[in-house]
């Protein structure tokens, strides 16, 4: 399905976003529960180990989550030995980045970013020790966002809002750099054919397998995880 043939729904609008987050920002001061772990624990686990296979902790590089809600992906990449100055995410829900930097402050990742941007209209602030945010982070990662993106409402000519990301993703890359996307609502077929053209530059570097389940006589992943490096 491409993002034109999705249909719009709840989870594409920001209101949405903000009352899950202004609920969740209640329910962590009341009980500790840091919320919602999209896609589960394991997605988060291979997005992380792709990281560790692909680009060293040793090395400080700066890696910045879109729509990073509760942070769970950031943190667990700090637990996992990369540089907490070097990690940012963005979200453009107020209430998501005051849950990550209360669930920050309870994790010692208080120097992880995170800040209020919306992807779509906004650059988000350069990563550490550098003036500009164009062409300059080593690694993207989106779980979830560019799915609840796509299901925002289409404009006049029935262009889905998603249309410009994979260009706006592209262009905060260096040379060089990596887009490492997971996916419920694209097939991996569906995620090269937005984001790996000549526009984005981005070129298909692997893939991370998840348990297959069959259905109807066909079978296929739940999910999809999906690394693009951009060329040199
Ligand atoms: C499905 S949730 C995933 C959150 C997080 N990545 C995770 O895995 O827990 C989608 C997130 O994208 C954020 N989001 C949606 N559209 C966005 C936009 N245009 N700019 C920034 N964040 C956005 C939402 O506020 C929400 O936090």
């Amino acid at each position: 399905m491409s993002d034109s043939e999705l249909e719009p729904s709840r989870l594409g609008t920001k209101a949405h976003w903000d009352s899950v987050y202004e609920q969740e920002v209640a329910n962590f001061e009341d009980t500790g529960d840091e919320g919602e772990i999209w896609f589960g624990e394991d997605s988060v686990e291979k997005m992380v180990d792709w990281a560790l296979e692909n680009i060293s902790p040793a090395s400080d590089l700066s890696i910045l989550e879109v729509g990073s809600g509760n942070g769970t992906l950031l943190f667990a990449l700090a637990e996992a030995g990369y540089n907490v100055s070097c990690l940012a995410g963005i979200d453009y829900s107020a209430d998501a980045v005051k849950l990550a930097q209360m669930i920050a402050s309870t994790r010692g990742g208080e120097k992880i970013t995170f800040s209020q941007c919306d992807f779509l209209a906004d650059l988000p602030a350069p990563p550490l020790a550098k003036t500009e945010s164009v062409g300059s982070w080593d690694l993207l990662l989106d779980k979830g966002t560019y799915d609840a993106i796509a299901l925002g409402e289409k404009d006049a000519e029935g262009r889905s809002p998603a249309t410009p990301y994979p260009e706006r993703a592209a262009r905060l890359l260096k040379d060089g750099g990596f887009f490492l996307i997971t996916s419920c609502n694209f097939t991996e077929e569906e995620l090269k054919a937005a984001f790996a053209t000549p526009l984005t530059g981005l070129k298909y570097h692997s893939r991370v397998k998840h348990p297959s389940i069959s259905f109807g006589g066909k079978s296929g992943s739940v999910y999809a995880t999906i690394a693009f490096q951009k060329s040199v």
